[in-house]
């Protein structure tokens, strides 16, 4: 059985925690915030809901102790301002670099064999800074974006075709931004493709609505959303503390793969036991791949401005 902890519980982190803590996957689960009580009410909250939803898995919350959360199997870091209408990820860079660069410095500490699961924005961004500041290999380093991009890419098709998104098979490569690359030639309804159900203006329509689906929530909300984004972090550890070797759209660290390096990008890759176990590489035909080529640009343009802020800090 393991720990994990999660730090920062606004609205992703907590409902995270509340979904692992449900699934009854670890034994423990610590929440830290850096708000006074925060983190202690919402573990209270979810200790009592456990008499009602039963389930026994120990939730304990924690202003800033770090000593706490100490030899945690993963640690999921929410930290960070989260956009606001009007916002891109990429305008939290300065902001996010900071709180990552001081939480992971912690959290290494503390926990130096964890698994870290980035979730701050901008996620790919946030990921190298996470592996520079930890030094952790790169399979101990990953963001979580792609499943919540696919999850929404899903719910998009099962709309428009009136099937179960449980039948829907898809990938998605790119940066966790606009730039994303949804992919309907990787994409199936019970075994058909996609293209077989849907004409390609209605795919693109699709993909244009998975691309801006976190904008949409932030203009509905004024907040990004956390549903699906907790559930999605769940999902991954489910498949890392029970080493399902799950094939996942991650945020990986490339290390030649796709022809590039020194980069974390969202591809297919095999999740189990040791985080990262196996970057997948996609045949992709042109049109693909001038928009992942396209979208590593952006990540590489953003992880220069990254740089430039850590040089500062
Ligand atoms: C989203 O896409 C918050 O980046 C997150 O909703």
């Amino acid at each position: 059985m393991s720990k994990v902890s999660i730090i920062g519980v606004g609205a992703v982190g907590t409902s995270c925690a509340y979904c692992l803590a449900q699934k009854g996957l670890v034994n423990e689960i610590v929440l830290l915030d850096i708000k006074p009580g925060t983190a202690e009410g919402r573990a209270l909250d979810m200790r009592q809901a456990a008499a009602i939803q039963r389930f026994d898995t120990n939730v304990k919350g924690v202003t800033n102790d770090y000593a706490a959360t100490a030899g945690s199997n993963i640690v999921v870091i929410t930290s960070g301002l989260s956009r606001k209408p009007g916002m891109s990820r990429s305008d939290l860079i300065n902001a996010n670099a900071a709180i990552v660069t001081h939480v992971v410095e912690r959290v290494a500490t503390y926990s130096p064999n964890a698994i870290l699961l980035m979730v701050s924005n901008p996620l790919d961004v946030l990921c190298y800074c996470a592996h520079l500041v930890s030094h952790f290999p790169k399979n101990r380093v990953m963001g979580m974006s792609g499943l919540l991009d696919i999850a929404r890419y899903k719910s998009f098709i099962s709309e428009k075709l009136n099937v179960s998104t449980k039948d829907i098979h898809a990938l998605i490569l790119g940066g966790h931004g606009n730039t994303m690359v949804p992919m309907p030639r990787y994409t199936t309804i019970g075994g058909i493709p996609l293209r077989q159900w849907m004409d390609k203006k209605t795919i693109d329509e699709v993909i244009d609505r998975t691309r801006m689906g976190g904008d949409e929530l932030i203009n509905l909300l004024g907040t990004s959303a956390w549903h699906a984004a907790g559930a999605a972090i769940c999902q991954m550890i489910e498949a890392i503390v029970c080493d399902q070797k799950r094939v996942f759209p991650v945020c990986a660290y490339l290390d030649g793969e796709y022809g590039l390096h020194d980069i974390f990008i969202g591809v297919p890759a095999v999740l189990g036991a040791n985080g990262v176990e196996k970057v997948i590489e996609l045949e992709l035909d042109q049109e693909d791949s001038d928009r992942f080529y396209e979208s590593e640009k952006v990540v590489r343009e953003n992880v220069e401005l990254l740089k430039q802020e850590m040089e500062r800090l």
